[in-house]
Formats: C-alpha cells, sequence, structure tokens
C-alpha cells in the first residue's frame, strides 16, 4: 500500500509540515511564517537549487529517509509536497500514521528499511568534521555540520578540494556519480559518502583542533606613543589591514590581526610583527558570524584582558554591475560589514568603557558618496557603514569612546586587481586624481592611526575621506566611452 498526496502535502500530517518547515528555516535562515506549505520555493521565496539540495539532505537526516527517496524534482517545490514525500516513505514503512488517500499501486516499491540507511550517522559526522578541523585547522566546535562552507565557514573551494581529497583516501570512498551540485555543507557532504563508502569502512576518533598563536612575550617599551594599547584590526591578515595592523604594532599597541578566509596571511602577519620586535596575537574568525566573534572576544579578553582601540576594516561586497549581484551578495556584504562592524563595536564597548574609554575606526569607500562603475554593492553598504559610525559615535560616547571613519579611495593593491579592465581604469582614475597619484595603504594607515590616537580627542562622528582628490571632480567615475 502506498499513498498519493497533492503537491501542496494536503494529506501530510501537521507535525511533519511542521518539521520540514524547520529544516527549510534551519538551512535558509528564513522566518518561519514565510515557509508556508504551498509556497513555490524556488520561484516566490528564492531559494536556489544548491539550497534546495541542502534542506532535502536535512529533511533526509531529520526522517531517516534512505538516500534514493530525497525530496528533488517536482516533489520539493513546495514545503507541502516534501512533507507529502516524507509521509508517502514513512508510511511505507508504517513508521506514522498518517492522514492520507490510500490508492493501489501494481507493485510495492523497494522501500530500505529506516534503521539501516544512514550507515554510520554520528560517527561518520565526527569523522568529516574532524577531517575538516585538521585540514582548515579551524576549531571543530565552529564547525557546524549546516554552515555553510564557503559563506559561513570561508573555506574557498580549493581548499575544500583538498578537504574532500583527504575525506576520500580516509573513508576509502569509492567511485559513484558525481553529485549535479557541489555540496554546500559537512552534511551534504556527509550525505554524499554515505553512498559511496564501503560497508566495513573503519571509523577513527577525530584529532584534536588547532590552537591560537600565543602572542610573544615582550618587554614593554613605554617610550611609543601607543605602549599599553591593545588594538584590535579586523580583516588584517592583508591589504590595507595589513599594513594598519603593522603600524599599530610599531607604534607599541599589542596587535589583535584577525583574518578569516586567508587564515595564512593573518598568522604570517602576527609572525611578521612579532618577528620586527612588535606584540600581536592572531585571532582567526569571523566577523559576519556571532560564533566567531564570541569566541575571537573571549579570547581577546583572556589573552590581552582588554580593548583600547578597535578598526573595523573587514570588508565583503561584489565588483560587479548590479545586474551580477545577488541576494545572497547583498547579505554577504551587509553582514560583513555592517553587521561585522556593529557586533564588534558592540562587543568592544564594554571593554574600552572598562578603561575609561577608546576609540573605533570603521571603513569606508569615498564612492559611497559617488557612482562608481562596477562599485554599487560596496559603495551602497559602506554608506550605511557611515551612518553607523555616526550613531555609534553618538551612543558610545558617554562612556569615552570615540567613532570615526576613514574613507579611502582607490588604493593599488589586490581590490583594484578585481576591475573588469583594471590597468585600463586605473591610468583613468590617476588622470582624474588632482595631482596624478592615487592614494597608498599607507595614506591610510597615517590618517586610521591620528583618528585613533590622542590628536583627535574632540574628533568624533566624523567621515574623512582620503582619496586624493579624486571624488571631488567629475572625470573617471563612469565606464569608458563606447566608441560610437
Ligand atoms: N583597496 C581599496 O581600493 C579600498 C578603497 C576604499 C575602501 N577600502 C576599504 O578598506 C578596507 C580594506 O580594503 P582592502 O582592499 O585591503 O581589502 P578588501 O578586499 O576590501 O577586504 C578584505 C579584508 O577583509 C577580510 N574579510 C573579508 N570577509 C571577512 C570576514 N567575514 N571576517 C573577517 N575578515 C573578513 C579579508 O580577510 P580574509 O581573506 O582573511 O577573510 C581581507 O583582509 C575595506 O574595508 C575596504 O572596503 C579599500
Amino acid at each position: 500500500m502506498s499513498v498519493h498526496l497533492s503537491q501542496q502535502g494536503a494529506g501530510a500530517p501537521s507535525n511533519i509540515l511542521e518539521r520540514v518547515r524547520q529544516c527549510a528555516a534551519s538551512v535558509t535562515r528564513y522566518p518561519l511564517d514565510i515557509l508556508t506549505g504551498d509556497a513555490q520555493l524556488e520561484d516566490e521565496l528564492g531559494i536556489d537549487s544548491v539550497k534546495l539540495a541542502e534542506i532535502a539532505a536535512v529533511v533526509g537526516r531529520e526522517f531517516n529517509l534512505p538516500p534514493e527517496r530525497l525530496p528533488r524534482g517536482g516533489k520539493a517545490r513546495t514545503l507541502g509536497a516534501i512533507a507529502g514525500l516524507v509521509t508517502e516513505v514513512l508510511g511505507e514503512s508504517s513508521a506514522v500514521p498518517a492522514r492520507v488517500v490510500p490508492v493501489p499501486v501494481p507493485a510495492p516499491p523497494t522501500v530500505v528499511p529506516v534503521a539501516s540507511a544512514p550507515r554510520a550517522g554520528p560517527e561518520l559526522e565526527a569523522r568529516v568534521r574532524a577531517v575538516f578541523a585538521r585540514v582548515t585547522r579551524y576549531p571543530e566546535d565552529l564547525l557546524t555540520l549546516d554552515a555553510d562552507l564557503e559563506d559561513e565557514l570561508g573555506i574557498d573551494s580549493v581548499k575544500q578540494a583538498e578537504v574532500m581529497a583527504v575525506l576520500v583516501k580516509e573513508l576509502g570512498l569509492g567511485e559513484g556519480p558525481k553529485p549535479a551540485v557541489r555540496p554546500r555543507t559537512m552534511a551534504a557532504i556527509c550525505e554524499a559518502a554515505r553512498a559511496l563508502m564501503p560497508a566495513s569502512a573503519p571509523l577513527v576518533a577525530p584529532r584534536a583542533a588547532a590552537v591560537h598563536v600565543a602572542p610573544a612575550p615582550l618587554p614593554l617599551r613605554t617610550d611609543l606613543p601607543f605602549a599599553g594599547k591593545v588594538a584590535l584590526v579586523t580583516g588584517s591578515g592583508k591589504g590595507i589591514g595589513r599594513v594598519i595592523a603593522t603600524r599599530l604594532a610599531r607604534a607599541g599597541a599589542t596587535v589583535v590581526v584577525n583574518s578569516f578566509h586567508s587564515r595564512e596571511d593573518g598568522e604570517k602577519t602576527t609572525r611578521d610583527i612579532v618577528e620586527a620586535g612588535g606584540k600581536a596575537l592572531h585571532l582567526w574568525g569571523s566577523v559576519a558570524q556571532e560564533e566567531h566573534l564570541e569566541r575571537m572576544f573571549s579570547t581577546l579578553v583572556e589573552q590581552l584582558g582588554g580593548l583600547d582601540f578597535l578598526v573595523c576594516n573587514a570588508s565583503n561586497g561584489l565588483i560587479g554591475p548590479f545586474d551580477r549581484i545577488s541576494p545572497r551578495d547583498w547579505d554577504k556584504a551587509f553582514r560583513t560589514c555592517i553587521t561585522g562592524t556593529y557586533e564588534c563595536a558592540m562587543r568592544a564597548r564594554p571593554l574600552m568603557a572598562a578603561r575609561g574609554g577608546g576609540s573605533i575606526v570603521t571603513m569606508s569607500t569615498s564612492m559611497s558618496q559617488r557612482y562608481m562603475h562596477d562599485l554599487g554593492c560596496q559603495g551602497v553598504v559602506k554608506a550605511g557603514v557611515e551612518s553607523l559610525t555616526r550613531y555609534l559615535a553618538a551612543e558610545l560616547a558617554p562612556e569615552g569612546i570615540r567613532t570615526n571613519c576613514v574613507s579611502a579611495g582607490p588604493v593599488h593593491g589586490e581590490l583594484l586587481g578585481m576591475f573588469p579592465d583594471a590597468r585600463e581604469r586605473v591610468a583613468r582614475w590617476e588622470s582624474a586624481t588632482p595631482g596624478g597619484r592615487l592614494c597608498t595603504a599607507d595614506d591610510v594607515a597615517d590618517v586610521t592611526e591620528l583618528l585613533l590616537g590622542p590628536k583627535t580627542q574632540r574628533v568624533n562622528g566624523a567621515i574623512w575621506v582620503v582619496d586624493a582628490g579624486l571624488s571631488g571632480t567629475v572625470d573617471g567615475l563612469l565606464p569608458a566611452a563606447r566608441p560610437s
């Protein structure tokens, strides 16, 4: 006996639909009330095929569905349809008495017994997490199974391929059909691995997770302007952040270097500072993830006891015209630049207040107030950063905390190389800049250092433009004129 259910899953018991909605919410982070049973997942809710596959995997785990019965195609167009499929499969294994419409079928389908479907579930998941932790050197407790590897954990496709190579070897995975879409979570990888694992694959305990680089115990040089100060610079493994971190260390501060996607760069910057006689601590983590920040700030307090300066330098924003910017890009840019800056500032606040005050510098682009071709995503989000700066300045001032913003123009380095026709554009920007030269990372670091330090005690809520005058001109910001 099988069951027939409508596309909207009208026959699915409400508790199953509820659990399916919870699964979808955990993957998409949408509010539950918009995840209705009959909304079209792709067309109405904008859940793309990658996320759909993740939802299918999570639903599969939640209800112990055999891999070949995971919701796909028409069975996965709405949450109601998914709930219907779940009810159908559970009905076949007589696990749940559902309010169903029975229909006769010519031959009963082959059903994998629920108990034997997810072979080595928790052990496999533990093993996959351990391998991820070992290869990426992430703390294991941050490697949650449902986190998006790229967006939430910052594990790029190259690192993922490295992990997969180790997994294939260690789990003895056999050949099998390649998944249509690259799995985006560890949960989805476990799902795929299950199908390829030999029956007797040995599972061993995961190894210990990585540890932070400890600050070097150096004597305090009291003659330096920032001696005794602790400064956190987010996104400082490379680029402008690295230059700022190095500059503050030279001025005597103990610098907390933070990196996320480029862990090795952060560690190298930290090593370089220490080798040059400075004091630095590397903290890996994303400013866009609350649990990462929680961990970073508690390690900072544990190891350094407090905070005086915060530079919110970390940034993420797609370079390209509006028709290439997806909601996901906006979300990433907003979470990194706005939520990340806000969360860092709010965590810094009590630490600075406990020391009688402190100073925060946020980072913007002067193109937040102008149009520059291909900089729409960053320009818009950075306009928000400037506004956030003013609000933080007002709200944190009673605790002796100043908040200012450096709004930089194009600075030679990795970011400029990401623009299409980078060489030609840079030449155009240079010729449009009064004086003919763009700013350098050192120019940005000069102003950051000034805004953090005691010489700007009465400067608060200010947006200081550092772009060599480019944004004051009218040339250079539009795309090159097309030949007629
Ligand atoms: N370069 C320019 O021409 C220019 C012009 C105007 C303003 N700015 C601003 O100046 C700042 C530095 O710019 P940049 O060109 O050196 O680099 P960028 O490419 O704009 O910023 C990338 C930095 O942010 C870090 N980052 C990205 N996502 C992160 C996350 N979730 N958590 C923690 N760190 C994260 C990156 O480190 P990981 O790879 O380790 O994640 C990297 O260090 C940015 O705020 C930028 O908007 C730059």
